[in-house]
């Protein structure tokens, strides 16, 4: 390795292990130590193909598999195949001794000393687990999201962790879809972005340094859009709307430097993703240049066959290698039929040989031959005040108030002298946390209910009723409890939702309304007349059924995970204002699904005044009497909240706003500002966005489409002005040939605090 080395092998209990010189040495992705020169990509190429030169094929159909762990064991199956150089990695094993064991028999026992990928899901935090993925997004602050994933990056790589797969970058666009909780939400852009954010977080600048971890895009590509929600179900997705919509965030990722990607479980329009060479050569590595390493998802390739696009596992090997999956993540089609497809001479050793150094070059950059044992004494603690406080952070400003009546919120510590905390997800630390959280630790939760009494001032009563057994219970035994104490407080907090169970994988629903008898829970509070506020928990955006008039005031705070009580309490007594925005549209009822801000032009637009309602309708009033426009008679056209959308306990006022040039030459970049001036009583931020609308194009364009955000800080009474700089090719889309353009024409821009914003200034594209 080039530079010098920051680590020494030391002989620790027996076994061969790695303390880095001191907990800063291994800082460097806090900046900390000047760390070794980054192995140029030539170098690492020129050791790949020394060690390629010296494989058998069935070592390098070894360095293609990845088998699971088995939790803190090594069976002795998997220690023979290791030491037979059989397998490329091993996911799913967190137990640093066991890890370390593991590296040292590929290293020292196995003939070529490959040292493992070691995989884990570490989705949103470790051991200290952060908000959900779709709550990471709506603090719209990718620089605290990457400074998120590096303190989970961290604690993984303390226990050997190397590889990561996260993130997901699927524009999810259907509420009903479990895995939304996972995504970013429903806008390419904000999912290239945080995306992005994720990978440097997780990779840092030079992934061979310690506590550095490899990051995994996933699941290329369409998964999101899985047939009515369903997980795992088909996806059809235009070319089209794939460049345009879907392909953005990977792009992202990889730009970002993402050294791994996963493919999705789904088909896309009839060709499974492990098996679509469409999206894994043609576009991935033809059009992208993308080199580093692609892995399928869990036993997906031998799915081929269970969605009937291979006969045989033989032929699930030959789809996915020649389409360009790497590494077969579980199953076994690759072990035990790519030699025989090579004698045949189905596969050429060159396609053999491409996956090896794709996985090799991974090894490689993340330093595993020089440095492949992990010392925990070496790293910060987990879970210490710092790691809390970037969750608590996160946390913080992922809570979007989406109805504040009359002010209610925030309360007030001087004037309350009791409060009532109701509800199933008040004080439950495991369900605060989310789906994906295998290495989180409930234990280090601090939950709403113990967080508002540890804020509430001397005097001020804190009454607490669980109410509900679950989200999901069906009983009222417990409701009289908690009208009682609703009755003898001055305000109400309940605590709604959906437990982690209910979103995530395989979780998908297609009720989106809160279970249970949540609702019943609700009116019987709002009898006890007082002021009443829903703290709403949950993996997706819910329709909320009729809450929205039944309280005061609806926070939602997604599974903030562990620090969700002191960020939740902070807000409703107002320590903090709310400053969360909606990366999701949030529908009325779910046959409005899906309903995103930016569809495409009809020829038929909604506007106010053409919706009417089933119950207006007269009888037998004509066909073309209704408006003839794209609308539900029963639900109009309008989400229940929109993109982009959030209140804050100040209000703020956009003006001035303005383009650098009228007529922008493509090719060249163009600046859009504004002032925005925080008119309310109490600093707080706000994340003023920009939407453009490209008036005429070649194919129908979004009627508006996100371009920049920024997240301020004001005071009140304070101005400040936002420029948004449209780099060249920002305007660009993907047009009838598939190619990238941007054409000439008429833009609209605004600039405001959500997709509805109405401040507007017009610009035009022309020809160089
Ligand atoms: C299946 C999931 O789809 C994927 O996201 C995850 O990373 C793998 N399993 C590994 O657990």
């Amino acid at each position: 390795m080039a530079g010098r080395p920051h680590c020494a092998v030391v002989a620790r209990d027996g076994r061969v292990a790695i303390r880095i010189a001191s907990a800063l040495a291994m800082l460097p992705l806090l900046c900390v130590q000047p760390a070794p020169a980054a192995v140029p990509d030539r170098e690492i190429d020129a050791r790949v193909e020394r060690l390629l030169a010296r494989m058998t094929v069935a070592e390098k159909i070894g360095q293609l598999w990845q088998v699971n762990g088995a939790a803190g064991k090594i069976p002795d199956d998997l220690r023979a195949n290791v030491q037979a150089g059989r397998i490329g990695s091993v996911l799913n094993e967190v137990d640093v001794a066991t890890v370390n064991e593991l590296q040292r028999i590929a290293v020292k026992e196995s003939r070529l000393g490959i040292p493992l990928l070691i995989g884990r899901d570490v989705i949103h935090g470790f051991k200290t687990v952060l908000p959900i993925p779709l709550g990471q997004a709506a603090t719209w602050n990718p620089d605290l999201v990457e400074r998120g994933a590096r303190v989970a990056a961290l604690e993984a790589a303390a226990s050997g962790v190397n590889w990561t797969f996260a993130p997901m970058v699927d524009v999810s666009r259907d509420p009903r879809w479990g895995r939304i909780a996972e995504s970013f939400g429903e806008d390419p852009y904000v999912n290239g972005v945080f995306g992005a954010a994720v990978v440097k977080g997780f990779q840092g600048d030079d992934l061979s340094r310690p506590g550095a971890i490899a990051a995994c895009a996933k699941h290329l590509a369409g998964y999101g859009a899985s047939e009515g929600g369903r997980d795992y179900d088909s996806v059809s997705i235009p070319e089209i709307e794939l460049r345009n919509v879907y392909l953005p965030p990977f792009k992202a990722a990889v730009d970002a430097g993402a050294v791994t990607l996963m493919t999705a479980f789904s088909d896309v329009n009839g060709v499974p993703a492990s098996g679509n060479r469409f999206l894994l050569t043609d576009v991935l590595r033809n059009e992208w240049r993308f080199r580093g390493l692609v892995v399928s998802d869990w036993e997906s390739i031998r799915q081929l066959t269970v969605h009937g696009l291979a006969a045989d596992e033989n032929e699930a090997a030959f789809a996915a290698l020649t389409a360009g999956v790497d590494m077969e993540m579980v199953s076994t089609t690759y072990r035990d039929h790519l030699a025989d497809l090579l004698a045949e001479g189905r596969i050429r050793a060159e396609q053999l040989d491409a996956a090896v150094r794709n996985i090799l070059r991974v090894k490689y950059r993340l330093g595993l031959f020089d440095r492949p044992y992990t010392d925990p004494a070496a790293y910060p603690p987990v879970a210490s005040a710092s790691n809390l406080d970037v969750a608590r952070q996160l946390a913080t400003q992922s809570l979007v108030l989406l109805r504040n009546n009359a002010g209610v919120l925030p309360l007030s510590m001087k004037s309350l002298r009791s409060v009532a905390v109701v509800g199933p997800l008040a004080d439950d630390g495991y369900e605060q946390l989310g789906t994906w959280i295998f290495d989180g630790d409930a234990t280090i939760s601090r939950t709403p209910l113990r967080a508002i009494r540890d804020l509430a001032a001397d005097g001020v009563t804190v009454r607490y009723a669980r109410g509900m057994e679950t989200t999901r219970s069906r009983s009222t035994a417990a409701f009289a409890r908690a009208v009682a104490a609703a009755r003898a407080s001055d305000a109400v907090v309940v605590f709604l939702g959906e437990e982690s169970i209910l979103s995530g994988e395989a979780h998908s629903r297609a009720d989106i309304d809160l279970p249970g008898n949540q609702m019943e829970l609700v009116r019987a509070l709002r009898a006890a007349g007082k002021p009443l506020i829903a703290v709403i928990l949950a993996g997706r955006p819910l329709t909320l059924g009729g809450i929205v008039d039944e309280v005061d005031a609806i926070l939602f705070a997604w599974h903030p995970g562990t620090m969700a009580g002191p960020a939740i309490a902070d807000v409703l007594f107002g320590v903090e204002s709310p400053s969360g925005k909606l990366p999701v549209t949030f529908p009325r009822v779910v046959g409005q699904v899906p309903i995103y801000y930016a569809r495409r032009k009809t020829g038929k637009p909604p506007t106010p005044g053409t919706v009417v309602h089933i119950d207006d309708i007269k009888v037998r009033a004509p066909q073309t009497s209704l408006g003839m426009t794209s609308q539900y008679l029963d639900a109009g056209y309008q989400p229940l909240y929109p993109f982009g959308f959030g209140l804050s306990y100040a209000s703020f006022s956009y003006s001035e706003i303005q383009v650098s040039q009228r007529a922008v030459r493509i090719g060249e970049p163009l600046t859009i500002r504004a002032v925005v001036t925080n008119t309310g009583k109490v600093p707080a931020d706000e994340v003023a966005q920009l939407y453009v609308q490209d008036l005429v194009g070649s194919v129908t364009r979004p009627v508006r489409e996100l371009k920049g955000f920024r997240r301020i800080r004001l005071d009140p009474g304070e101005r400040r002005e936002v420029a948004f700089k449209l780099e060249p090719g920002a305007l660009a889309f993907h047009g009838r040939d598939m190619r990238l353009v941007t054409e000439p024409g008429d833009f609209h821009a605004w600039i405001g605090g959500s997709s509805e914003a109405d401040l507007r200034a017009d610009f035009s594209v022309v020809a160089e």
